[in-house]
């Protein structure tokens, strides 16, 4: 094997997906403490506070308790180099988590043990599916109260259609909670909990009649544990196949906080997480170690230190291998490109990088050419698919309160559209100049607003439309014409002049649709390219 194809075989490139406080920080950090990159648990929240204090948009996020901006994080982890993604955990931002999971080749899931699928679970989860990569799930929180086991695999195979395959089985819940059952070992893993569960907890090997196992557990606990090892024989079985195809998720139970079974996930995982995929392109499909270095921009994000207020474009690196100073090529603008100044993101920190592998994320900071979905490549030119985007169901006038920032106001909706925060629209009658925002989640309206003030300074006011659903009008001009534009579909343009239809209902546009022949409606996912 080469050494490249060595490298690329090595990489475990994933995305955390989780409603809310389900743990998806806590798990992060906790990986991030096997994975030895931190020595203390508890920095990763800490800096997110510090990052907070410095951004008013962010204070937001701070107090709806959601994640807004994902992060990347990099660490080596027994011969795999591991690259962690991290997600919105709000519906709202689905768009962005969908982005970041192309740029992934494994979502892992979290569930709270004593709520298990909730309703953003299963919207995130929606986005996955569509995404189609493997799924592991981490049940949380079992130092917590917690619902019954086998009630828990049931909920996701009824709620997600996925097969769910235990790959432990937790030793009791709540304050009895000691441990897991390894189903491969046939071993239970016990664990000792740590001063604020900030440091490695110590492990303990054994097996099922381990007397410290009886003595913690209640006589019912006791027969509950042992009739349900016994029984793990009659549920399904792991099948590597069927996990890569998506069909079925393994199951992880355990506690992020108190670290009891993150290091059995994370052994298991990086052994069976899928190595970097393929991507399909315009000259076919593009295999990591086939080909020079290639790969697509995912993300953009402007300002995110108000020290440098500079723009980091976040590449998936796709094929081959990485050097600095390399020059690709773009072939959107046709240029060639020296890329003098690549980082790798720890947390906030970032460091110069001087090589990566397919697999990787690397950050282009500075380089305005960028746009989402962007393809850079060293050998042949050709562009990676465009990366789908959701079909907008709210919208809004948006409209600048001081008439003397308007430059700002412009640049920086230009800049936040590029970002992807929000699709930007104007009125094609003309009789209002404001531009509309038009976002899958509410939620991106405010992100919009906070972001213009903090970073732009400039004060807006969003006044809603009733409108829920938009497409892209095709047909000859005196077709299109012909339609009823002044009775409730609304007339728009977006940034490259082509013509967009705002509808109040579906059952609005299945009328229209069904009665002009001659105009087409697309939708936006599939047609218009980003
Ligand atoms: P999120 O990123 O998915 O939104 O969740 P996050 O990790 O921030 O966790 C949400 C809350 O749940 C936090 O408590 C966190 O400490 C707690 N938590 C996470 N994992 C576990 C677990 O395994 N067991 C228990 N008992 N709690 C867990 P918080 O009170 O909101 O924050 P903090 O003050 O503890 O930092």
């Amino acid at each position: 094997m080469s050494e490249i194809t060595q490298e690329i075989s090595n990489r475990r490139t994933f995305a955390i997906i989780s409603h809310p406080d389900a743990g998806k920080t806590t798990l992060t950090e906790k990986l991030l403490l096997y994975g030895n990159a931190i020595h203390e648990a508890g920095n990763v929240r800490a800096r997110r506070n510090q990052k907070n204090s410095t951004s008013d948009w962010m204070k937001m996020e701070r107090e709806r308790g959601i994640s807004i901006s994902s992060t990347v994080l990099q660490f080596p982890y027994k011969g795999f180099t591991v690259n962690l993604l991290d997600t919105p955990g709000h519906q709202d931002f689905s768009e962005d988590t969908y982005r970041t999971l192309m740029a992934a080749d494994a979502a892992v899931m979290v569930l709270d043990a004593a709520k298990g699928v909730e309703p953003q679970t299963r919207k995130l989860f929606d986005v996955c599916a569509k995404r189609g990569i493997p799924v592991f799930t981490f049940i949380n929180k079992l130092d917590r109260p917690s619902r019954d086991p086998l009630g828990l695999l049931d909920e996701i195979e009824e709620v997600l259609g996925m097969q769910p395959v235990p790959m432990n089985w937790p030793v009791g819940d709540g304050a009895s909670f000691m441990g897991v059952y390894d189903r491969a070992s046939e071993q239970v893993h016990l664990f000792d909990r740590t001063a604020r569960n900030q440091t490695i907890s110590p492990e303990y090997i054994t097996d099922m009649d381990d007397e410290r196992i009886e003595a913690s557990l209640s006589a019912y606990q006791l027969d509950d544990f042992q009739t349900n090892v016994m029984l793990l024989d009659e549920l399904a079985a792991f099948d590597y196949e069927a996990v890569l195809a998506g069909k079925q998720t393994p199951v992880y139970f355990g506690s992020a906080l108190t670290n009891f079974g993150v290091q059995l996930f994370l052994d298991d995982f990086v052994e069976y997480a899928p190595e970097p995929a393929s991507y399909n392109s315009t000259v076919g499909k593009i295999d990591p170690d086939d080909d020079p270095f290639s790969g697509f921009i995912f993300k953009i994000q402007a300002n995110m230190d108000p020290r440098h207020r500079d723009s980091v474009a976040f590449l998936r690196i796709c094929s081959g291998r990485f050097e600095r100073n390399m020059t690709v090529k773009h072939p959107r603008t046709g240029r060639t490109i020296k890329l003098s100044r690549p980082y790798a993101f720890f947390a906030e920190e970032r460091s110069v990088v001087e090589e990566a592998y397919a697999g990787d994320i690397i950050g282009l900071p500075g380089n305005r050419l960028f746009t989402i979905g962007d393809t850079l490549s060293a050998g042949k030119t050709f562009k990676f698919d465009p990366i789908p985007r959701f079909a907008p169901e709210h919208f809004a006038r948006l409209i600048n309160l001081d008439i003397s920032k308007q430059k700002n106001f412009q640049k920086g909706l230009e800049q936040l559209e590029t970002e992807g925060a929000m699709q930007v629209l104007y009125d094609a009658d003309a009789f209002r100049r404001d531009p509309i925002l038009a976002v899958v989640g509410v939620l991106q309206f405010e992100v919009v607003q906070a972001r213009l003030e903090d970073e732009y300074n400039v004060k807006t006011k969003l006044e809603m439309l009733p409108h829920s659903l938009s497409r892209w009008v095709l047909g000859e001009p005196d077709e299109i014409d012909k339609l009823p534009w002044r009775y409730g579909i609304l007339r728009t343009k977006d940034n490259q002049g082509n013509l967009v239809a705002l509808f109040n209902s579906a059952h609005e546009l299945s009328y229209y649709d069904g009665k002009y022949d001659n105009v087409e409606f697309v939708t936006v996912q599939n047609q218009i390219e980003i």
